[in-house]
């Protein structure tokens, strides 16, 4: 009876074996110790052409080229083995089948080649989209400037620009400063396309624009859940995603001592850790800075650490601002209106005149509005540019245009004049201090206050 039982426990068992390795989507042959085959399943059939009746024959008679054998007497797995009978083509993998630490026999596994011919189709696909995706990503970070943009006569600049161009070689850091709407970015994204870095990732950081409690997050990138956001996953920060290329650091200025100080921390050790992340990540980033803030004075107020200045100002740009290379605005203005506008003569001189707050964003600015009044066929004159620039014109009037010198100095003396009367009261006494201030006498003050009108 009971050994009955057994019998049939043990049938169970092999019928279970069989029907998993039937049921298999790898081709399975198996041999016993002395070579022979002992099974194979269906998948195996369909693949190589072997049929069933090779079951309890020696391999090698029936497979000549056969390498099965070479496992069971090595002991050794052989993997990726290429095998072609006929117009059938696959790929094996052997091992030999260990039953108390004895080689009792090998098997082989083997895979259609035209279905690994399909998944490595279908993995060189997903290769190419990840590939296209990569540069689609570097498309968006790509510069728009590069030094043919930046258009510069004056000695001073032709000097900046040229040390400009030479740091473009190098990977030292630059910081650039200047007066908002003087180029500063325009610089910064000449250097990186000129740079070897040019293929890879420009990305540009306003710091002054990025919550304090947010930067870090920005910059260093977080880990699940380490910021209350909606993002599910990790993700890589600002200097991760610049590895390779340039990280711009807009308005370095504005940064908090604290988060300046995790940052010389980053520069000097090349490797960011993300927030809430225990392991560093190396990054190769070149840095380039700007601000149009003192860094010098904010030092001395204790708002900005020196330390990270000098890891910043190894190459020191300072772009001047507009009004003091006005020479060059005739050449700036004809380049933005690229000869596709005329201008009257006067028109120079009276952009030559004007302060140009704003620099060279400014001029375009002015020079934008002015295309876009003036008709077709028409030369761009001064009424063409924005009241506010008139108005502070002391060298210009709407009926006359420019004026001669010696009516332009009155018209900036009755300015002088009416601004000074302004901050005081009509008494004697206060004129008197009016006229002292201005080194004149009272009796000349009197003088030219009835001569331009003044009560
Ligand atoms: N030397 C130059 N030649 C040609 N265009 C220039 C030059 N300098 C600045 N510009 C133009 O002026 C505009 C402002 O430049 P940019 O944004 O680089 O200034 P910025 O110094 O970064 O200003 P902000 O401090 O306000 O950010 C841009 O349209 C830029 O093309
Ligand atoms: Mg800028």
């Amino acid at each position: 009876m009971n050994s009955n039982k057994g019998m049939v426990a043990i049938e169970e068992t092999v019928n279970w074996w069989k029907a998993i390795v039937e049921s298999m989507n790898d081709g399975v042959l198996v041999i016993d110790r002395s070579g022979i085959v002992r099974t194979i399943n269906p998948e195996y059939t369909r693949i190589t052409g072997v049929t069933p009746d090779i079951i309890g024959k020696p391999l090698v008679l029936y497979r000549p080229g056969a390498r099965l054998p070479e496992t069971l007497a090595s002991g050794k797995s052989q993997v990726g083995v290429y095998r072609k009978t006929h117009d059938r083509e696959y790929v094996v993998d052997m091992a030999p089948v260990m039953l108390d630490d004895k080689i009792v026999g090998a098997v082989s596994v083997c895979k259609s080649l035209t279905e690994v011919q399909l998944l490595t189709q279908e993995l060189e696909k997903q290769r190419q989209k990840v590939k296209e995706l990569q540069e689609q990503m570097s498309a968006l970070h790509r510069v728009r400037y590069t030094f043919d943009d930046i258009i510069g006569a004056e000695s001073k600049m032709q000097d900046i620009i040229s040390i400009a161009r030479k740091t473009a070689a190098t990977d030292l850091p630059v910081l650039i400063r200047g007066e908002s709407g003087t180029g500063k970015e325009l610089f910064a994204q000449a250097i990186h396309h000129a740079s070897l870095r040019s293929e890879k990732p420009f990305i540009a950081v306003n710091c002054s624009a990025i919550p304090s409690a947010l930067i870090e997050n920005e910059l260093f990138g977080h880990l699940d859940g380490s910021l209350v956001s909606q993002s599910v996953a990790g993700k890589a920060g600002l200097f991760e995603m610049a590895d390779g290329g340039t990280l711009f650091l807009d308005e370095i200025g504005d940064l908090s001592l604290d988060v300046q100080a995790k940052l010389l921390r980053v520069l000097q050790e090349g490797a960011v850790r993300r927030v809430g992340e225990v392991e560093e990540r190396r990054v190769d980033v070149r840095i380039v800075a700007s601000t149009h803030r003192d860094l010098y004075q904010l030092i001395a107020k204790g708002l900005f650490r020196n330390d990270f200045l000098y890891r910043l100002n190894t190459i020191d740009l300072q772009i001047p601002p507009l009004r003091e290379r006005k020479k060059e605005i005739p050449l700036i203005t004809s380049s933005l209106l690229a000869d596709r506008f005329e201008v009257e003569d006067n028109v120079m001189m009276f952009l030559t005149q004007y302060d140009w707050p704003g620099n060279i964003r400014e001029l375009r600015n002015v020079l934008d509005y002015a295309m876009c009044l003036v008709d077709e066929n028409e030369r761009i004159s001064i009424r063409h540019f924005p009241d506010f620039m008139q108005k502070q014109h002391t060298l210009y009037n709407e009926e006359k245009g420019i004026l001669p010198l010696h009516e332009a100095v009155e018209v900036a003396e009755k300015q002088i004049l009416v601004s000074a009367l302004q901050s005081c009261e009509p008494t004697v006494g206060e004129r008197q201090e009016i006229a002292n201030m201005l080194g004149i006498s009272l009796a000349t003050l009197y003088n030219k206050m009835k001569k331009y009108n003044i009560k």
